[in-house]
């Protein structure tokens, strides 16, 4: 798992493991900022630790290729991003499609990239929520697998609507990565499909999915 930042998605994803709802082992947590609160979690439970310090190299491309050979230290079938702050380049994502997922905190395909929250207030949504994708090299881009919904509700900040929204994100990242590990998740012909079936291009909703 890749992570920059909290790590309650990691967390979400160790406390999955504990109680059986993910049939998985989390080799390792690299993090590119040696800061980040994720990797004392990972520490707390026993989860090897690296950190890839992005400011220690002068490209992109020097840094993916940094944080290639860290991560290929590990045999991983599945590749997580947790609120991993940094855009990945081909360098990196190419030798991984359809092995790497991200959570992206918006009803994609509205609002990749960064303050989603902000930006659905300010376009007065009635509804946000996040979207676990696929990683392809076009940024936020990736072929969506799940998504949640919360309603916006008066007086809420960005802040409070994204309390909200990280409460399904820890319920839908698990469950997509259970469904990569039974071997019904794949990326194929640039489709997400679970059990072969073409997921929608808005993902499976949460809803009908849990
Ligand atoms: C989440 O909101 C996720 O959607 C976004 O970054 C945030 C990470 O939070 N990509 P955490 O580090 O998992 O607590």
């Amino acid at each position: 798992m890749l992570v920059s930042g909290e790590g309650s998605n990691l967390q979400a994803f160790i406390d999955a493991c504990a109680g059986r709802r993910l049939d998985a082992h989390i080799g390792v947590v690299i993090s590119n900022r040696p800061a980040a609160a994720g990797l004392e979690r990972a520490v707390a439970a026993g989860i090897p630790t690296a950190v890839v310090d992005h400011r220690a190299y002068d490209s992109r491309e020097t840094f993916d290729a940094a944080l290639h050979q860290a991560l290929a230290q590990y045999a991983v079938d599945l590749v997580i991003l947790a609120g991993f702050m940094r855009i990945l380049t081909r360098v990196f994502v190419e030798p991984r499609v359809g092995q790497l997922l991200n959570i992206h905190p918006s009803l994609l395909p509205r609002y990749r990239g960064l303050n989603t929250h902000q930006r659905a207030l300010d376009a007065g949504d009635t509804e946000a929520g996040a979207t676990v994708h696929f990683v392809t090299t076009e940024l936020d881009g990736g072929p969506p697998i799940i998504q949640a919904r919360v309603a916006v509700l008066p007086g809420d900040t960005a802040e409070t609507l994204a309390r909200r929204v990280q409460r399904q994100e820890h319920l839908i990242y698990p469950l997509a990565a259970q469904w990569f590990i039974e071997g019904r998740l794949r990326l194929a012909d640039g489709g997400a499909r679970l059990d072969d079936t073409l997921i929608p291009p808005t993902g499976i909703p949460y809803e009908t999915a849990a």
